[in-house]
This record gives structure tokens, sequence and C-alpha cells, in this order.
């Protein structure tokens, strides 16, 4: 059992609450830290917390509490860090970890330095569908992964730090990039190393300084490519899909707006939907069970089985520095508009990796490039001569 104190009584907050009380779990969240006094009584209230307080130490160094969940805005995250190595609690940080990788390290160190337990709430890499399809992808199913796109876009955020540069510390790339970068590198294998960026990303809607849409590609050591298209401008719902090609296989997953249940209104007695979407009447696509879909509860129990055994959950700081590394690469890449290199001062993944060779021999002096049957019957070799190097067709009878 964890006893937890719960920094941040806003939207996420709420959302980790209802998944660490869920179903029959025996993890409490015994103390709350919000900003207002209201905010955190109403958070207590509503989930049977025997502490609040508007004094995030207080609440972080109550004896009761022995894992310390930051649902704060990302301006908050790294002070909080630091009180938690203070008090020496356990601690597992909302993404983005940092609003750059120069504080998603000190918080990686600090952590470090105090010998405490410290885990990456990166939900998405938790959803039964992403477990699903790792499972295949580490048991080569797909061969060698070629391409790992992630999306995420919707109509924008919901409270208004989000929407102020210097508080969020970006616009749509770290709030929702964040989630795609670490989706596309967990398909890639966490242990190649991301070199270099390209991004387009442009204000094209709302009046902020931070950009409201992105599209960017992150080159792998290994020849690998990681892309990435994020919005805050997204009409529709909040859409959520992952494509991966592998040398021997693909996978498409749509982890929100359309999980296989579509439902009709007119809208009478219609409340919550899912979130973010943008109607409530006609042609719905709610989400059964939003937290299972979305990966809390796979995480939480990830997260708290690895602090209880003393290993490391599949999502940790390290992780989370890294993911700033390639932002603040795709960052300096939308100003510059040329490839950006990820800066990683601390590294530590395979080195020197090269792009393995995928030749197939067809026989002594040919390669297989391709082999088709085609409407009219035939079944087509293409191959290419070993020696010359000419590329030849020949029939199968
Ligand atoms: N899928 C996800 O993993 C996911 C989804 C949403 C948000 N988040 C992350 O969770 C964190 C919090 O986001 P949220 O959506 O819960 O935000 P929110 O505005 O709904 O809640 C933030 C809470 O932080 C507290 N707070 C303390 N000081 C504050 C201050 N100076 N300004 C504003 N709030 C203050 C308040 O209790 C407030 O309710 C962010 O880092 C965000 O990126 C993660």
């Amino acid at each position: 059992m964890q006893r937890i104190a719960m920094l941040g009584s806003g939207f996420i907050g709420r959302f980790y609450a209802d998944s660490l009380h869920g179903q029959r779990s025996r993890d409490r969240v015994v103390a709350i830290y919000a900003r207002r006094e209201e905010s955190a009584r109403k958070f207590a209230d509503d989930y049977g917390c025997s502490f609040f307080s508007t004094d995030m130490e207080e609440v972080i160094a109550h004896a009761d509490v022995d894992m310390v969940c930051i649902a704060l805005p990302n301006n908050l995250h790294e002070a909080a860090v630091m009180l938690c190595a203070k008090h020496k609690k356990a601690v597992v940080c909302t993404k983005p970890l940092g609003r750059n990788a120069d504080e998603a390290l000190r918080m990686m160190q600090a952590v470090e330095e105090a010998g405490i337990f410290a885990g990456y709430l990166e939900d998405l890499c938790y959803t039964p569908k992403f477990l699903k399809a790792m499972e295949t992808v580490k048991s080569g199913g797909l061969g060698r992964i070629l391409w790992a796109k992630s999306r995420e876009t919707h109509p924008g955020p919901h409270s208004e730090w989000f929407w102020d540069k210097e508080q969020a510390g970006g616009g749509c790339i770290l709030d929702l990039g964040c989630h795609c970068i670490e989706i596309a590198r967990n398909y890639i294998g966490k242990e190649v190393r991301p070199v270099e960026v390209m991004c387009w990303a442009a204000t094209q809607v709302k009046p902020i300084d931070a950009e409201d849409h992105a599209i960017a590609l992150v080159k792998y050591e290994n020849g690998a490519i990681g892309q990435f298209e994020v919005s805050w401008t997204f009409r529709g719902g909040m859409d959520l899909r992952d494509e991966v090609m592998g040398t021997e296989g693909t996978i498409w997953i749509n982890s929100f707006l359309r999980t296989g249940f579509e439902m009709f209104t007119t809208g009478k007695g219609t409340a919550y939907v899912a979130e973010k979407a943008e109607s409530a009447t006609g042609w719905l696509f709610p989400v059964g069970d939003e937290v299972n879909e979305l990966g809390y509860n796979h995480m939480f129990t990830d997260m708290f089985t690895a602090a209880e055994a003393g290993r490391e959950p599949a999502e940790t700081f390290y992780d989370g520095y890294v993911v700033n590394a390639v932002i603040d690469a795709a960052y300096r890449s939308a100003q510059t508009k040329q490839w950006e290199p990820v800066r990683l001062p601390v590294w530590r993944g395979r080195e020197g990796l090269t792009q393995e060779s995928t030749l197939v021999d067809y026989d002594e002096n040919h390669y297989l490039i391709k082999e088709e049957i085609t409407h009219d019957g035939r079944h087509k070799l293409i191959l290419k001569d070993k020696a010359t190097g000419r590329i030849l067709e020949r029939d199968l009878i």
C-alpha cells in the first residue's frame, strides 16, 4: 500500500486520484496540496484525505506520506522535486518532467543524489494498446523499426497557465510532443540515441506567444525516424494515434477518438463524453474507462510495484530528461529551420550504432528485392545481381 500526497488539485490531480482509488485499490491519497485553501479542502473531502494544506513543504514532509505525486503546472515541478529530495520522499512526476532539459537534468540528479525512488508519469506509454503493441515489437514481430509516428492533437488545454509561455515553458510541442516523443522512442528502442531534430512550428490560430501547431522528425542513430504531430488548434476532440512501421510489420493504434464505442444522442440528459470532446449531441465517440484507456492504472501499478521492489519503473526521470532534450532541439530547429542536434550531456544508452543491413539472399548470385503475385496470376521476383548491381525481374513458374 502507498500513502500518497497529491500536489495539485486540478485536472490531472483528479484523474490520478480517480485511478489511484479505482476498483479495489489499497493505495490512498492521504494528503493534498493546492494553491487555494478551498480547492485543497474540496479535494480532501472528495477523496477522503486526512490532511490538506496550501503549504507544499508541509504536505511533502507529513509523516503519513510515503509517495509524492506531482500534478502541478510545469514551472513548479522542479521546486517540488527538490523538496522531495530534501525530505527523502519517493516521488512520481507528471509530464513534461521539466520545461527544458536543464531543469529535467537537475531533477534527475537531485533524486539520484538523494537516493529516492522517482518515476516519470508518462501515461501514454502504459495504455493497454501500447503495452500490447510493445510486446509484439519486443518479440521482433515488426522486425527492425524504421519509423514511429505519434500524433496528439486537441482544441487546446483547460487552464490559463498552459497558455502562458513562461509558466508552461512552451506550447503544444512541450505539452503534447512529450508524449509523442516518448512513444516513438519506446518503439524505436530507448537504448538508441536520438541524434537530431527537424521541426516546423507555428502559431496559426491562438493569440499566444507559444506555438499552437507543430510537426517534427526525430532522427535516431540507427537510422530509424520518429515523427510527431501536435496541435492545440485541432477540432473534433482529442486525437491520439500512433503508427509504427518495421521491416516485418505495421501497427496502427487509435487510442481515443475511435475506440470501437459509437453513440448517437439528441442531447437530452447527456453530460461528460470524454476528455476534450467538443460536443455532447449527435454521433459521439465516448471512451469506456478513461483512466484505464489513458494508461493511468497500468502506470501507477508499475510505479508502485517498482518502488516496493526496489527497481526502476518503465518510465524514469532519465526518460523525462531525454524527452526534454529532444524538445529543446525541436524548438531550436523551428527557429533555425535546420536539423538541430539533440544535446544529451548524460547519455546512458548505446553508442556508435549504424543502420543494420537487411539484404536478403535469394541465391548465391542475387539479393531478393521483392516478391509479388499480380492480378494476372504471375508470381514475380525482383532481384539484384550481387556482382553487377543490375536489377532484374523473374517469373516463378
Ligand atoms: N496526460 C497527462 O499526463 C496529463 C494531462 C493533463 C495535465 N498533465 C500535467 O499535469 C500538470 C498539471 O496540469 P493540470 O491539467 O492538472 O492543471 P490544472 O490547472 O488543472 O491544475 C493545476 C493545479 O496545481 C495547483 N497549483 C499550485 N500552484 C499553482 C499555480 N501557481 N498556478 C496554477 N495552479 C497551481 C492547483 O491546485 C491547481 O488546481 C502539468 O504539468 C500538465 O502538463 C498531464
